[in-house]
């Protein structure tokens, strides 16, 4: 393990205000998200849509890394060049989901265990070689009637912590994610609350692992009301709980926060890291940067619909996206942002 080398990596991800994006959906949830905008089912679909974003001109200057699936990470552009080769080239660090996903944990209805530890130290080895520098694995926690159990984030929380283990042991930055969903009708102090519970036993764990957190990324949700509750809370509000429950909970070594989305609209998830950066960067001893999937590429995917003749307008609402995340890092993000790009686009 060379720890300068991961620090070096971990700290460029997050550089120059950009943030990380989430292209790592597996097979089923790209489908899945095809489906809903009646997009055919395909690899060729898929190939299209990620070569879409990876040739969105522009892209670094706002994303310094972008998390990559197995599939995607073999694939190639229309004319043969490697999307690994596209990446490099744009001066992108190129990561990779290691995790195989979330499953039903037995005895716990309700709750789910993320696996993908069997093999990984070979699997890591190969994407180390091809020219991956970091990767993710995403931990799901669930709230609802009497759960989360101490069982199930115990659990989660000890698979993230030997995932970055072993990343590290590779060179391998582990982007850790251990997602409290949004799916719920709990109110705003019982996401705080378990969203501290669980950060806590995360980094317990971690610590018992030996994984230097100089050299590893926190990728959490921000502190929300459940999707389905009536109570909904200002930006401030948002601002407030995230950077507390972090505060309480994450040790100042870790090199770098970059939230997930999580389902919130893409203008509520920057309007929030907005806040968060504009009333509290001083404050805090990490950078508090984006690592969104949805809240950057839905808009995208919605103009597209997997028509060749959309494809410029798609990366052009893509470009807006990551432009005004890595904006809301700065704290200058706000809504003329978005009223000047939609008066170019109509
Ligand atoms: P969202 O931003 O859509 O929540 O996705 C982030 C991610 O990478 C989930 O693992």
């Amino acid at each position: 393990m060379h720890t300068t080398g991961l620090m070096d990596t971990a700290q460029s991800m997050l550089a120059a205000d950009k943030g990380l994006l989430a292209m790592d959906e597996s097979t089923g949830t790209c489908n899945k998200r095809f489906a809903a905008l009646g997009i055919p089912q395909n690899e060729d679909t898929r190939r299209a849509y990620r070569e879409l974003i990876l040739t969105t001109p522009d892209l670094s200057t706002c994303i310094g890394g972008l998390i990559l699936y197995d599939e995607t990470i073999r694939q190639k552009k229309e004319d043969g060049t490697p999307f690994l080769q596209i990446i490099k080239d744009a001066g992108i660090i190129p990561g990779i989901k290691v995790d195989t996903g979330a499953k039903d944990m037995p005895f716990f209805p309700g709750e789910k265990i993320t696996e993908g530890l069997d093999g990984l130290r070979e699997r890591l080895a190969e994407y180390n070689r091809m020219g991956a520098r970091f990767c993710k694995w995403r931990a799901v926690i669930s709230i609802g009637d009497n759960i989360p159990h101490r069982a199930c984030i115990e659990a989660n929380a000890q698979a993230l912590a030997r995932y970055a283990a072993l990343c590290q042991e590779a060179d391998l930055v582990p982007v850790v994610e251990p997602e409290v969903v949004m799916s719920g009708e709990h109110t705003l102090q019982k996401c705080a609350d378990v969203t501290e519970e669980v950060l806590h036993i995360v980094f317990e764990q971690l610590y018992l692992q030996r994984v230097v957190l100089e050299g590893m990324i926190l990728k959490p949700n921000m502190v929300l009301a459940g999707l389905s509750s009536s109570e909904q809370k200002s930006l401030e509000d948002v601002a407030s709980a995230t950077v507390q429950c972090l505060l309480h909970s994450v040790p100042a070594a870790v090199a770098g926060i970059a939230f997930l989305s999580g389902g919130q609209s893409a203008e509520l998830a920057s309007a929030r890291l907005n806040t968060m950066n504009s009333v509290y960067k001083s404050k805090l001893p990490w950078p508090l940067a984006f690592s969104f999937a949805r809240a950057i590429q839905q808009p995208a995917l919605e103009i597209w619909q997997g028509k060749k003749s959309n494809v410029v307008a798609a990366q052009e609402a893509l470009y807006h996206r990551a432009l005004c995340n890595q904006t809301a890092r700065r704290g200058h993000y706000d809504a003329k942002m978005e009223a000047q790009y939609a008066g170019k686009n109509t």
